[in-house]
């Protein structure tokens, strides 16, 4: 099992937490300034279809803030290698947009030799400035994960490796008084729990899916990237809106949608509740999907699981986050685990108590009562009572064969799974990592929707 601990991307201090700034990288001789504003695309030489790269992701603060209007001043070789030194081919200079975001379509460049030495050879690489007023620039460079002269290359950080031919990277810069002082001036101390704005939900497609045995309302942004399906909590089925707009800008396609008892959905009926598997199978069916990412958040993320121990070989990745298997795994061990964490009466605190962080309920009162809000308006019918699947239980052994790549995300106040259940789930699964966020709660998704998002994105990016 990999371990991957979101810990070790931030560096602590007095307060809060940090993101790490993007690594620097060598200039290299053939950078020189004045590159043409581009608005995404390198327009010539002609790209070919076979070597076309989107790469995107968005330009954050080490607080986590977006840095709109920043610039991405990006030179790179063609497919053979070889850079322009008299003109602006495959060199522009890309501005983020308000939130952050950046995207660019071109070529994956070539790989060459320094100073024509057979001997002495650069892997295939992208090479950036990126600047933001107030921000220390960065110059560093990305990588490709199969490039054969990676390990000849001494500059070649795994790091900094983005996927083909859809890659995603987030840039990361250090405000300059942070850096003038060596420590975050008290306006940058990062609280996990302060506000984050939800961008404008990205323009979808909103229908009544007509299943063989229910209706379901969805949501889908359409388009060729690789589809995405979140799968929403027990508590709201209305609860992705700092994810929809970010995973779709990001190139993928969203589906968000309602399970039986939410929103417009059908009620779950006691002749025929079904079960959610089979209604997300029909779902994909019905949207024409044959192979997507699922991310599920608490009881979409054990919807996620399920789905994967019946069809995982048409997903390309899970990310399962807060998902607290209480009642579902079977083994003895376990239920020991569920018994000592949820004492009587747990059930008869508020919602926001039990899902919520203490750092976000004391820091962001009005997140709060937008979370609370979400929660009340969503359910609609009998919510409790339709199983994941109807053929099977949750047992180590089973989890032992999902092939799946899987992400496990939690936060280390999360009442229903604390990081020690969440890691004796996790080691059951032969391909699986786990990010634990400090300071977060159970609704991960919403508490900390900057570091959930560069999470599940990096993540999913891997596995396509
Ligand atoms: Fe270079």
């Amino acid at each position: 099992m990999q371990i991957y601990k979101a810990y070790n991307k931030f560096v602590p201090i007095t307060g809060g937490q940090r993101l790490e700034p993007t690594e620097s990288d060598i200039e290299g001789p053939f950078y020189y300034a004045g590159a043409p504003e581009i608005t995404g695309v390198f327009s010539s030489p002609k790209l070919p279809e076979d070597r076309s790269l989107t790469l995107s992701g968005r330009v954050l603060s080490t607080d986590g803030t977006p840095l709109g209007g920043a610039t991405l001043d990006i030179w790179q070789t063609t497919t053979d290698g070889v850079y322009d030194t008299e003109g602006y081919t495959l060199r522009g200079k890309l501005r983020s947009d308000s939130d952050g975001f950046y995207k660019l379509e071109t070529i994956i460049p070539g790989g060459y030799e320094i100073n024509d030495d057979p001997l002495d050879i650069r892997c295939a690489h992208l090479h950036f400035k990126i600047s933001a007023d107030g921000y220390k620039l960065i110059t560093t460079q990305l990588y490709f994960p199969d490039d054969e002269h990676n390990a000849e290359d001494h500059w070649y950080r795994p790091g900094r490796v983005i996927q083909y031919p859809i890659g995603h990277f987030d840039f990361v810069l250090e405000p300059i008084d942070e850096i003038a002082s060596g420590v975050f001036a008290a306006d940058h101390l990062f609280n996990p729990a302060s506000p984050v704005h939800i961008p404008a939900p990205f323009p979808a497609k909103q229908g009544i899916a007509k299943l063989p045995d229910t209706q379901l309302e969805y949501s889908d942004t359409g388009g060729k990237g690789e589809p995405v399906v979140l799968l929403h909590p027990e508590r709201s089925s209305t609860v992705w809106g700092y994810q929809q707009p970010v995973f779709a800008k990001s190139g993928y396609r969203v589906i968000t949608y309602s399970r039986r008892g939410y929103g417009k959905s059908d009620p779950v009926s006691k002749e025929n509740p079904g079960s959610a598997v089979n209604d997300l199978r029909n779902l994909l069916k019905f949207l024409g999907i044959t192979k997507c990412h699922l991310v599920g958040a608490a009881a979409g993320g054990g919807l996620a699981m399920n789905y994967a121990l019946s069809y995982g070989a048409d997903l390309y990745s899970v990310v399962s986050s807060s998902y607290c298997p209480i009642g579902e795994v079977k083994d003895p061990d376990y239920i020991k685990l569920c018994i000592r964490l949820c004492p009587n009466g747990f059930n008869e605190f508020p919602a926001e108590f039990r899902e919520l962080s203490p750092t976000y309920r004391v820091s962001n009162p009005k997140g709060v009562e937008m979370w609370s809000a979400l929660e009340e308006k969503a359910a609609t019918g009998v919510r409790i009572g339709q199983v994941n699947a109807n053929a099977h239980e949750v047992t180590w052994e089973k989890l032992a064969h999902v092939k799946t790549p899987v992400m496990m995300i939690g936060g280390d106040a999360d009442l229903y799974m604390p990081p020690p259940m969440l890691r004796a789930y996790a080691s059951h699964i032969p391909n699986c990592e786990i990010a634990i966020l400090a300071e977060g709660g159970h609704a991960l998704y919403w508490e900390q929707p900057e570091f959930f998002n560069s999470i599940v994105l990096g993540f999913i990016a891997k596995h396509r």
